[in-house]
């Protein structure tokens, strides 16, 4: 196949590659239905995927059993200097790392065919579109991209004869040997996921997992991003958008960061329990955030789809996921197969089905002692298809924030919501964001670590710079038009376990007060840690008047429980080093003062 392109980088990157890795052939993707059809059918023979015959042009995917989320342990930040990574990212010398990561490379495509994908991340009319190029061996991760971003012809069309691309190169490392079957998911023990951020490159090797192997999601639109984003003076970041609009007709849009499995997929497409009030979906993953001429912040999602956690999404959780995903179009992984052709998972219906094929590829029954679903199962669905996208998702100016919500999932301590003092109060909240540990990475669940901005797994650099690239944006910005800092814990527990918050749709009446804020009319009290709303400036109609007091235990701030926090946010501090900012020591003196 003669390549179609003149860019001489992007030409001799990819034959340098080729070279190293001897794939069988190397197919430039066009991304047109008909590539898609090929694929697809492709994977099917394979028995990498199931097609389904209950959801149109959708497939089942079981991955192997050992790969199946984020390897945060295996993941680098390979910048030159090791400082620069910090104390919160993996490090290994740029040279190093390249030593290896060439001898895994190599031969690592053999009998196997090399796709380069040309994509961009967000819209393809942006003035400086992010352009991107990934070498995969993997057709599952072709499909994937087809899905999650602009990729094919229409972005090589952007690329010319030399623009600047960032270099995503993966394999799943699992070179055939001629005469050997296949498995339907290759993969490698061994893996590696780095960034190298000042060649503003990526190296990916070992997983064919969502997050390690779409590079143009984590990796490229937070890692590299990140680092793009404090060079340049804007924010990229692990937010959903959403636009909100109130019954008198005002629209807000709003970002949130939450930790991986923790509702920011609900959040987007949130169907509000209040009357009149709306909720529409810009994304659920990713916000790109830059000053506008008007001195307002605007956010763009780079993403094209959604990679959503399948477990706990169901026609009462979230009907809007469930709608998008009944347009077909879709790929599932890791979550069960019914025997009619349709897949299941964990919270999908009130009772599962008779008969499921699990995850694990094994007969499952009710009476089954292990989950159906892999708690990290995924479906991954375009964008387009949810019935509450908003219009404006695709544009290239992006949307203006008026409010940013940090989230966690905390059983005690923080309450349902608190709104920072200022922006660099906010900015100490989203630096001291904690929450309990989920399936979305590998590792032990429910443990409490700190999580800044959500971003731990995804900032690019060294944190304590990342901290002050947060402070100094609020500086260089006309104060009175910057979004509103809040904090949100839809996740504390009473004394008996039992959730405080009904959470979900209910969640609207905490955007309701947070507009009344915005607004200017929104009551608070103003405690140590911020203005907290009582129950009666919460619009709790509906709700039914048993739950207004488990509602006023969720907003209790409780100093003796924030005391006890001190010195975990000290510890927390601590490990970031000379590089925290005196602002966010200050913000925790002045915590500590006030809490007396
Ligand atoms: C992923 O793990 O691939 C992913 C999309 O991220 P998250 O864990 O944030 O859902
Ligand atoms: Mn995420
Ligand atoms: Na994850």
């Amino acid at each position: 196949m003669t390549a179609p392109t003149t860019h001489r980088g992007l030409l001799e990157w990819v034959s340098e590659v080729a070279a190293l890795t001897t794939p069988d052939q190397v197919v430039w993707c066009d991304g047109s239905p008909l590539e898609w059809r090929r694929l697809t059918d492709k994977l099917v023979a394979a028995g990498t995927l199931v097609r389904l015959d209950k959801k149109p042009n959708s497939f089942w995917c079981a991955s192997d059993p050992t790969d199946v989320a984020r390897v945060e342990d295996r993941t680098y930040i390979c910048s030159a200097d090791e400082a620069d990574a910090g104390p919160t990212n993996n490090w290994m010398d740029p040279l190093d790392m390249k030593v290896i990561m060439t001898e895994h490379y190599r031969g690592s495509m053999a009998g196997r065919t090399m796709y380069v994908i040309p994509f961009c991340m967000g819209p393809l009319t942006a003035d400086k579109p992010m352009l991107g190029v990934e070498i995969t061996d993997s057709a599952y991760v072709v499909i994937s991209m087809h899905i999650m971003t602009r990729m094919g012809s229409d972005a090589l069309a952007l690329f010319g004869e030399d623009a600047d691309f960032v270099r995503c190169l993966h394999s799943v490392g699992a070179p055939l040997k001629p005469g050997r079957a296949d498995v339907p998911w290759p993969c490698d023990r061994t893996k590696y996921i780095t960034q190298f951020p000042e060649e503003r490159m990526i190296w990916s090797y070992g997983s064919g997992y969502g997050g390690n192997a779409l590079l143009g999601k984590k990796c490229y639109s937070l890692r590299i991003a990140s680092v793009l984003a404090r060079d340049e003076g804007w924010l990229a970041e692990h937010m959903l958008i959403l636009k909100l609009t109130a019954p008198h007709g005002a629209v807000h849009y709003i970002a949130a960061a939450f930790p991986s499995a923790c509702g920011k997929t609900n959040l987007a497409m949130l169907e509000p329990s209040i009357p009149g009030w709306t909720v529409e979906t810009l994304g659920d993953d990713i916000a790109w955030m830059r000053f506008g001429d008007d001195g307002r912040l605007y956010a763009v999602n780079p993403e094209n789809g959604f990679f959503g956690v399948a477990p706990g999404t169901g026609w009462n959780t979230n009907p809007n996921a469930m709608l998008t995903l009944a347009e077909g179009n879709s790929i599932f992984t890791n979550v069960a197969l019914t025997d009619d052709g349709d897949v299941w998972w964990e919270g999908c219906t009130d009772s599962p089905p008779d008969y499921l094929t699990s995850w694990r590829r094994e007969n499952w029954t009710p009476e089954s002692t292990d989950p159906s679903s892999h708690p990290n199962s995924r479906y991954c669905t375009p964008i387009t298809q949810c019935p509450i996208t908003a219009p404006e998702w695709d544009d290239p100016n992006g949307v203006p924030i008026s409010a940013i919500f940090f989230g966690g999932r905390r059983a005690t301590t923080v309450p349902l919501v608190a709104e920072s003092f200022d922006w660099q109060h906010g900015v100490f909240m989203g630096a001291t964001l904690s929450s309990e540990t989920t399936a979305a990475a590998t590792g032990e669940v429910g443990v409490v670590r700190r999580d800044p901005m959500a971003m731990l797994p995804f900032i690019g650099y060294h944190a304590g710079d990342y901290f002050q690239h947060w402070i100094d944006t609020g500086k260089h910005a006309d104060t009175t038009k910057l979004p509103k800092i809040f904090y949100v814990n839809w996740f504390r527990r009473g004394d008996d376990g039992s959730l405080l918050w009904p959470g979900f749709s209910e969640n609207a009446r905490i955007l309701k007060w947070a507009v009344d804020r915005i607004e200017g009319h929104g009551t608070a009290f103003q405690t140590p840690i911020g203005w907290v709303p009582g129950t009666k400036a919460l619009d709790l109609r509906g709700l039914e008047t048993a739950s207004h007091w488990a509602i006023s235990k969720a907003l209790t701030v409780d100093h003796d429980e924030w005391r006890a926090e001190l010195p975990l946010i000290e510890q927390w501090f601590a490990t970031i080093g000379d590089k925290l900012p005196t602002a966010l020591h200050d913000e925790l003196e002045a915590l500590r003062q006030r809490l007396g």
